[in-house]
């Protein structure tokens, strides 16, 4: 079983190598996984994966790809040569570009004998609400609805898990299964700020609601001491682990 540290992605939501590195640095020995998003990918370019990797840190990259499948396919391609832990789709680009993009993490690992990156889809954003779901996108099911359709869709084309907010864990859990990896944001240590999150739960809850891993930025990336709110943050999910 993993480790509770093993669980703790950190999001480096900064523009330059220098501030990037400089959490890798730090952070390295206390948590599992840096996630690279568009921000900081935009700004520096696969490089940055290189020297992420170069000072042994595992990589979340979250683009999440969306697109036709061929171009999906083709991207986690790239993607995969990069030797990133895990990467992400949208899984409202539906089964065949999914499917795409795991048949591209498997030729390409095969290949080169890599480890296969974990293919991870990313459900409803927990910035959308059941007023937009519904008046903007169309959508008439509730949002847990929609999360678990959606992550039962991603299962079935070959995915390994999915990205929700911590408040569908459980429902995720109950129709993927105990295998089925759950990968959430929006979560606060009650001790941090809840900053632009609106829905959020502590690392305890959200591990003991059955989370995979948990994905944590400013409460540690913005910490006067962040190595400290790593610790304390890795502490509280072994609580949860016990749950
Ligand atoms: O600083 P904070 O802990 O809020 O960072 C959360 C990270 O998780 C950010 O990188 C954010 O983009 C990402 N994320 C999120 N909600 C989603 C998907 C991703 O907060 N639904």
């Amino acid at each position: 079983m993993l480790s509770a540290k093993d669980r703790l992605i950190i999001a480096l939501d900064v523009d330059t190598t220098e501030e990037a590195l400089s959490l890798v640095e730090k952070l390295q020995d206390y948590v599992g996984v840096f996630k690279v998003g568009m921000q900081l990918y935009n700004s520096e370019g696969p490089e940055i994966l290189k020297k992420i990797h170069s000072l042994g840190g595992k990589i979340f990259l979250d683009l999440k790809l969306h697109d036709i499948p061929n171009t999906v396919g083709q991207a986690a391609s790239v993607l995969t040569r990069h030797g990133v832990f895990m990467y992400n789709v949208h899984t409202a680009g539906g089964s065949e570009m999914m499917k795409k993009a795991r048949e591209s993490a498997d030729k390409v690992s095969g290949q080169n004998g890599s480890i296969r990156p974990l293919v991870i889809g990313v459900t409803v954003l927990t910035s959308i609400n059941q007023s937009i779901l519904e008046n903007e996108m169309g959508v008439s099911r509730s949002v847990e609805e929609q999360v678990v359709s959606w992550a039962r869709l991603a299962k079935e084309s070959g995915l390994d898990g999915v990205v929700a907010s911590p408040k569908e864990i459980r429902a995720i859990r109950e129709a993927c299964g105990e295998e089925f990896v759950i990968i959430t944001p929006g979560v606060r240590p009650e001790w941090a700020a809840a900053n632009d999150q609106k829905r959020v739960m502590t690392p305890r809850e959200a591990i003991a609601s059955g989370a995979s891993y948990l994905v944590v930025g400013r409460p540690i990336t913005a910490a006067a001491d962040p190595v400290d709110a790593a610790k304390r943050i890795v502490s509280e999910m072994e609580e949860g682990l016990k749950c």
